[in-house]
Parts: structure tokens; C-alpha cells; sequence
């Protein structure tokens, strides 16, 4: 099985623990393990709690707490991963097969573009446009989306646009879902990193095609812990788990463990106001710097996500753009082109002020010295 590269997971695997600047984070500052046991994590507990394999599937006492967030769903409808991306290759290794088609939604953060092909599936994308608040291309979705795909992918709210699709836009995939017999697969992972706007609504429960996936590592706050879920048909649920036996058999003990205080109703709220806080508190001063460069870049307005993904106006590819930055400035951004997007960069939004600032100002070195910006400063 030949797996090609995943762009841009491989560009921050390189390079996020090694500039002194990573803007290319797409969750909010992460949490400490003092924030959780300020929030009734039991860390002396923790330390007598003998390291063995957890359930597999999680623990029951974490399925029940994820329960509560989708109305409806019993313990056999969910199973937790290590992290929201697992969840996503296991639905995607269930629903697809060789020779099958999905439709995967631009720009993404891409994750399910490797794996599908791999294994001989076919990808049809359909985009969110621009010029329309990101609003899908529905032309686009009706073609991409025909009677021999299996699977359609979408992350809402969306990576990296931070767009939310409208109840009437998710009523209107999930029904071309129902009528051409394929699965949704909705990603939900940024919920709750809202910055105004109420919290998105779920997929959950539209369908019996729908599958959710979501995790700790963008709204909450804690990638660390690598604790992802996936809520979907039991049966369906039951093969992601026969994968899973063969993967990586099952969560961390201690993150599962850990798990069960982020989510619980009450932590949940408090971590998410947690994240609106962060937002909105560097909303203005992202803006600023932004405006600060003229017409350079287009933007629709923040709704949701610890970013900004910007269209810049210069012919330069947007890859030897932050290649420029991380070489000159040990700062790394996200490429359009990693996103399905070319003429786009993603620049994090989600960490302390200071940090951001000096992040945001050596960015603006390399950018100031791009000829659209030189020629525009000599007329
Ligand atoms: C839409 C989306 N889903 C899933 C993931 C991966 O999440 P996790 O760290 O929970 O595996 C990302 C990471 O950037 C993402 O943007």
C-alpha cells in the first residue's frame, strides 16, 4: 500500500517543535495539566492508578459522559480513538473500499485524502467559496457527490476557513448523502471554538448515514492527550472497532482517564468559554496587523477556528512563500497549497498576545519585501 505524503502534517511534524515561532497551529493555546486539576482532575489518584491497557473501545465511564452529547446515541454507538484523526481513517478505512468514490470538501486540512486513494478510491472534491462567505459551490457538491460515492467528508466548522455551514446547507448535503446511499462523514472537532456565534450545531441524529467524528485536540484545548471519538450506526461503529484491534488497540489509560474531566457537561462549557475568551481577546489585534498591509489580504470574517486563512494578493505559490518565512524567520505558517487551496496562507490566532505578535511581525518581514508590496511602496 503506497501512501502518499500528507503535505502538511509532515511540513508541521518537521518543523512545529523546532522554529521559534509555530504559527501553524489550528486548536487554541493548549491547557495544562494544573488547568485540568483545577477543573477536579484527580491527579494523587492518578499517580496509584496501575498503567494497563484501558478498554479498548474507552471506558464505559467516558462513553457515558459522550453520551450526553449526542441525544440518542448508547454506549455501542461510539468508541474512542486516539485522537480525532484516527477516528477518521478507521471511518474511512469502514466506508471505503477499492474502486469506490468520495467526496472530500476544499480547502480541508486534507487528512482524508492520502488514505482513500491508497487503498484505490477515488476523490471528487467540491469547494467552499471565497467570494461567497465560504458558502459550498453547490454545483460543485451535486457533481462530486453521484451514486457510486460512498463517503462524503466535510469538517464543520470548517479547516482551515473556520466557515459553519447553515442548517439548510447541512440538511441539503445530508439528503443528497441519503439519496445517493453514502455515508457523512462530519468532523466536528472545531465545535465550540466559536467566537461569537452560537455553538454549531451536530450532524448527529439527521441521519442513519451520518458519522460524527470529533475529539479534545481544537476546542478544548488538549491535543496532548490524544483522545478522539467516533459516533456513528453501531454496526458501523462495531468495524471501526475491529480496526482499531489491529491499529493501536486502544486509547492511552491515563488520557482516557483525563478525558472524563474535560468532558463532563460543566468542564465542557468552561473550556469552551476558555476558547471564545482567547478568541475574541486576539480577534482585533490579528485584524489590525492584517489591515496593516492594505489590500494585501481578503478575508471573509472570523467565525470560528484559532486561524485566519487569507488570500494574498502576489503571484508567489504560497509554499515558497513560508518556506521564505520558516528560513528566514523560524516561523511557520500553513501554505494554501497544503489546504487544497492555492493563494491562501492559514496564521494562527489561537496563542498568548506576545507570542503572536512577534510571530505575526517576522511574517510581515518577508512580506513586505514581496515585489507586489515594493512596487506599490515606489509608485
Ligand atoms: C478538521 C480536523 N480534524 C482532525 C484533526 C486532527 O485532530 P486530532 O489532533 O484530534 O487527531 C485536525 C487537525 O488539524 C483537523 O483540523
Amino acid at each position: 500500500m503506497k501512501m502518499e505524503v500528507f503535505e502538511m502534517e509532515r511540513m508541521q511534524s518537521t518543523w512545529e517543535n523546532v522554529v521559534e515561532y509555530d504559527l501553524s497551529e489550528s486548536g487554541i493555546r493548549a491547557v495544562s495539566l494544573r488547568e485540568l486539576t483545577d477543573l477536579g482532575f484527580d491527579l494523587e489518584e492518578a499517580l496509584d492508578t496501575p498503567l494497563g491497557y484501558s478498554q479498548s473501545n474507552g471506558t464505559i465511564e467516558l462513553r457515558e459522559l459522550l453520551m450526553e452529547q449526542y441525544p440518542g446515541a448508547s454506549l455501542e454507538n461510539i468508541e474512542v480513538t486516539n485522537g480525532t484523526s484516527e477516528a477518521n481513517y478507521l471511518a474511512a478505512l469502514v466506508a471505503l473500499q477499492g474502486g469506490d468514490d468520495m467526496a472530500l470538501e476544499v480547502p480541508n486540512f486534507m487528512q482524508l485524502w492520502g488514505p482513500p486513494r491508497s487503498f484505490g478510491a477515488r476523490i471528487n472534491t467540491f469547494s467552499l467559496d471565497f467570494a461567497s462567505a465560504w458558502e459550498p459551490d453547490w454545483e460543485g457538491f451535486e457533481r462530486a457527490v453521484s451514486e457510486k460515492t460512498r463517503l462524503v467528508y466535510v469538517s464543520n466548522p470548517n479547516n482551515p476557513t473556520g466557515a459553519v455551514l447553515s442548517r439548510d446547507a447541512m440538511s441539503r448535503i445530508v439528503e443528497r448523502c441519503e439519496r445517493v446511499g453514502a455515508y457523512l462523514l462530519a468532523d466536528e472537532v472545531y465545535m465550540g471554538a466559536e467566537r461569537e456565534q452560537e455553538q454549531t450545531p451536530s450532524f448527529w441524529g439527521m441521519s442513519d448515514r451520518v458519522i460524527v467524528t470529533s475529539g479534545l485536540s481544537k476546542a478544548y484545548g488538549i491535543p496532548g492527550l490524544r483522545i478522539g471519538w467516533i459516533v456513528g450506526p453501531k454496526e458501523f461503529v462495531d468495524e471501526c472497532w475491529s480496526q482499531h484491534d489491529y491499529i493501536t488497540i486502544g486509547p492511552n489509560k491515563l488520557s482516557d482517564i483525563m478525558a472524563q474531566t474535560a468532558v463532563k457537561p460543566g468542564n465542557r462549557k468552561k473550556l469552551y468559554d476558555r476558547t471564545r475568551r482567547i478568541l475574541q481577546q486576539n480577534l482585533r489585534a490579528m485584524q489590525e496587523w492584517l489591515d496593516g498591509f492594505g489590500e494585501f489580504f481578503t478575508y471573509n470574517p472570523h467565525v470560528a477556528g484559532a486561524f485566519y486563512f487569507v488570500k494574498y494578493s502576489s503571484g508567489i505559490p504560497s509554499l515558497e512563500l513560508v518556506q521564505n518565512i520558516l528560513r528566514r524567520q523560524s516561523t511557520l505558517i500553513v501554505p494554501g497549497s497544503h489546504l487544497g487551496m492555492e493563494g491562501f496562507l492559514r496564521i494562527w490566532m489561537g496563542g498568548d498576545p506576545e507570542y503572536l505578535q512577534e510571530g505575526w511581525r517576522r511574517i510581515g518581514i518577508e512580506i513586505e519585501q514581496l515585489p507586489e508590496l515594493v512596487q506599490g511602496r515606489d509608485l
